[in-house]
């Protein structure tokens, strides 16, 4: 482990473009449930009834209510030292983009700046009707919220299953991956596409391509580091002493 770390460590260093792709495990430590897994949250609920198109059709209450559950969970939790680890990265690595799938924010309140959110966020809510896109941080949105222009029916600004990616954000994604020369995929099971398949483009690309779970998943026979362990404690320990002129000024 030692050893696998202190390599992952050295290619980072030398790197002048890295891509870092984020999952549910990133936040699990802040307090956040994870959907997979013993304690995740597709296991008390059907993300068939909560987290789909047709589910918000069916019964917009009920998805609401899932939401502003979550939003008044999420909006209690701070970011943990993975979040302020990876925004420490960004700072002494030239060409740096953090990909995530998670919705919470927790990344950009760490400090990370050049994030693309691939699954939208939870404090954005959306328009069905004239499509107007606001930020709401307020932790409950009401039994049926409605837009302050038009009236219509709001929905989270997040993905769902089923639907499409925005397609500029995927293709930044993307671009990120082909052009990488390390990507780290950190804490996600690796089973969401097109989510799942961004380190393989970054691994055509040339990258090396590392994961770090507390679990192996679907994707490690793939990988060129496998890091067994906590978000929370592997990534501050990739981003700790780093002791060179990229160090400075970042803190
Ligand atoms: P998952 O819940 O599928 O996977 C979380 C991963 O994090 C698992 O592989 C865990 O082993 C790992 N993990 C948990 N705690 C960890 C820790 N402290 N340190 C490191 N790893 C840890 O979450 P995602 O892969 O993010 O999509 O799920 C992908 C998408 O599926 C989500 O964005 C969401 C979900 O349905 C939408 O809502 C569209």
């Amino acid at each position: 482990m030692e050893m696998a770390i202190n390599e992952l460590k050295e290619a980072l260093q030398k790197a002048e473009r890295v891509t870092v792709l984020t999952g549910a495990g990133v936040s699990a430590e802040s307090g956040i449930p994870t959907f997979r897994g013993a304690d995740g949250l597709w296991k008390n609920y059907q993300a068939t009834d909560l987290a789909t198109p047709e589910a918000f059709a069916r019964d917009p209450e009920l998805v609401w209510e899932f939401y502003n559950w979550r939003r008044d969970l999420i909006g209690q939790k701070a970011c943990n030292p993975a979040h302020t680890a990876l925004a420490r990265l960004e700072g002494l690595i030239p060409h740096f983009t953090l990909i995530t799938q998670n919705v919470d924010g927790l990344h950009l309140l760490a400090g990370s700046r050049h994030i693309l959110e691939l699954h939208g966020n939870i404090w954005r809510v959306q328009c069905t009707q004239c499509h107007a896109v606001t930020m709401d941080r307020s932790p409950h949105m009401g039994n049926l919220p409605r837009c302050r222009s038009c009236g219509g029916l709001l929905r989270p600004g997040v993905v769902w299953f089923g639907e499409s990616l925005d397609p500029d954000i995927l293709n930044q994604a993307i671009a990120a991956c082909r052009n990488c020369q390390v990507m780290m995929v950190i804490g996600t099971s690796s089973v969401v596409q097109p989510a799942a398949s961004l380190a393989f483009t970054a691994k055509s690309g040339g990258a090396r391509v590392a994961e770090i779970n507390l679990e192996r998943t679907p994707s490690s026979d793939r990988m060129d580091v496998v890091l067994l362990g906590k978000a929370g404690e592997m990534v501050p320990r990739l981003a700790a002493g780093w002791g060179n002129s990229r160090d400075q000024g970042a803190g």
